[in-house]
């Protein structure tokens, strides 16, 4: 990472539109309960074991957080928007701090029993140092609403905080070009197999194809064909 660590590869005008977006309220991607994928393989996150760390790159204010941390683990999360972050905690009705990260990167906003700790900085100037290793990672609307060629550096930057006995629950769709206006970026399993390298294993855990309230919840044509996929990503 000494080298990556060193690189700048922040997409100011992604940034400015997402804070933006969080400021209009125009956050199509949030879902109201937990996610169904997430919800089905929970066991899968955890190994069944308890008091876990679970770390949620961009985290907007994803409900699944506190969800997890209701039972019993710990939950940190990496989130551009201070406006997410605030409504995740006054949603969830969690009294929080606010102070400055160490080196002036952002801001770290964390519920009263220190259970969740939410960072508001850019995902690529997150550091090891800032939360500690975890052990799991739950990525829903994160390696996919990332530019493609940020893609390197944030995986190198998930492994680098992944305990070697860590998993890591990868969402992402499949779909036909021009399916959705913006993001999310399609990922394949060809793909994921090919970022992960030698250094993981991959397995999917599940597809099934959006349902018509799913497809109509996200403003997309009846017609269209969406597979939402989930993979299991360990260290070898
Ligand atoms: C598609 S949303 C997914 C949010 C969340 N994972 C969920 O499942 O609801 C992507 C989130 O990433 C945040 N984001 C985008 N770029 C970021 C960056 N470089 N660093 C940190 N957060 C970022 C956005 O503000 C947005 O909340």
């Amino acid at each position: 990472m000494a080298n990556d660590a060193d690189k700048d590869i922040t997409n100011e005008s992604s940034i400015d539109h997402w804070k933006m977006s969080w400021v209009e309220n125009s956050i199509p991607f949030h879902l109201l309960e937990v996610h169904p994928s997430l919800g089905r393989h929970v066991d899968k996150l955890t190994k069944g074991r308890d008091n876990l760390t679970i770390f949620f790159p961009l985290c907007g204010k994803a409900v699944d957080m506190r969800w997890l941390a209701e039972k019993g683990h710990k939950v940190i999360g990496v989130e551009i928007s201070d406006v997410a972050i605030k409504t995740f905690f006054k949603e969830a009705n969690l009294e929080f701090t606010e102070s400055d990260i160490k080196d002036g990167e952002g801001k770290l906003f964390m519920s009263k029993d220190e259970n969740i700790k939410l960072f508001q900085c850019d995902m690529f100037k997150y550091k090891r140092e800032f939360g500690g290793m975890v052990d799991a990672i739950w990525d829903r609307g994160a390696l996919e609403a990332i530019d493609v060629d940020q893609r390197e550096f944030y995986l190198k930057l998930m492994l680098s905080i992944l305990k070697l006995d860590g998993v890591y629950l990868l969402h992402c769709f499949e779909f036909p070009d021009g399916a959705f206006e913006t993001g999310p970026h399609e990922i394949k399993q060809n793909e994921i197999v090919e970022m992960f390298g030698p250094k993981c294993s991959v397995d999917k855990l599940e597809d099934y194809m959006l349902s018509q309230a799913q497809l109509e919840f996200h403003g997309i044509d009846q017609d269209t064909k969406i597979q939402g996929n989930v993979y299991r990503i360990v260290q070898k």
